[in-house]
């Protein structure tokens, strides 16, 4: 498969999107670490529920099982009751599941192979592309229904919101990918920041937009 090209104003996007994270992104508890195991917890939380909810469970849920033997050697009713308070109990049984077989199959180290991540239960596209950039500083697209929004407003404004289109946006959000891990980490997290804080999906404030001038919709708005 070919890379696909960046878009129009690529370079322009990275470089404002990166200065602003650099100044405003936000401090969050699993933004402090790379261990893949930590990573994907808070990754199976914020699948379904609001990071501001997600900090107040994540350290409770780590101090309980703090390594991914621990949660694998876990009984179902603990991993449940640790869970309490997040809902969505299907997440929890999945990510027990998973340390099972992390432990059993991998020697509980969470696999850096897109193929492999993608077979562990819970885990899709988006969860596996979360693993391999923010844990393994991987330049991998994450793209979440936030991201999926920058992304079209910022580059896709005719394209539809089919499957198609999803997938064109993916691969823009490749193509956007800065080569050296470290700054595709905090791209991809900026991207998050961006979609959570300005690029909102009723009321967009495209005028506090770090990236606005190189935005397709931004740069209609007055
Ligand atoms: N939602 C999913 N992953 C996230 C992250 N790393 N930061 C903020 N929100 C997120």
């Amino acid at each position: 498969m070919t890379t696909p090209k960046p878009p129009c104003h690529a370079l322009a996007f990275k470089r404002r999107l990166l200065a602003w994270f650099r100044r405003e992104g936000r401090d969050l508890p699993w933004r402090r670490t790379r261990d893949p195991y930590h990573v994907l917890v808070s990754e199976f939380m914020l699948q379904q529920t609001q990071v501001a909810r997600v900090t107040q469970y994540y350290g409770r849920f780590l101090n309980r099982y703090p390594t991914i033997k621990a949660l694998a050697k876990a009984r179902p009713k603990a991993v449940r009751e640790a869970w309490d308070g997040l809902g969505y109990y299907r997440r929890a049984a999945n990510l027990h599941s998973l340390a099972k077989t992390v432990e059993r199959d991998y020697g509980g180290k969470i696999p850096t192979r897109p193929a492999e991540l993608r077979r562990l239960p819970g885990v899709g596209a988006y969860t596996a592309g979360a693993v391999l950039a923010f844990a393994y500083e991987q330049p991998a697209a994450v793209v979440d229904t936030n991201v999926e929004r920058v992304i079209r407003r910022a580059f896709h404004t005719r394209c539809a919101t089919d499957a198609a289109a999803s997938r064109k946006i993916t691969e823009t959000a490749s193509a956007l990918q800065p080569k050296c891990g470290r700054t595709a980490w905090e791209f991809n997290q900026a991207l998050m920041d961006l979609g959570a804080m300005i690029c909102l999906a009723r009321s967009p404030r495209c005028l506090q937009c770090p990236v606005r001038p190189v935005c397709k919709t931004g740069r209609r708005t007055k």
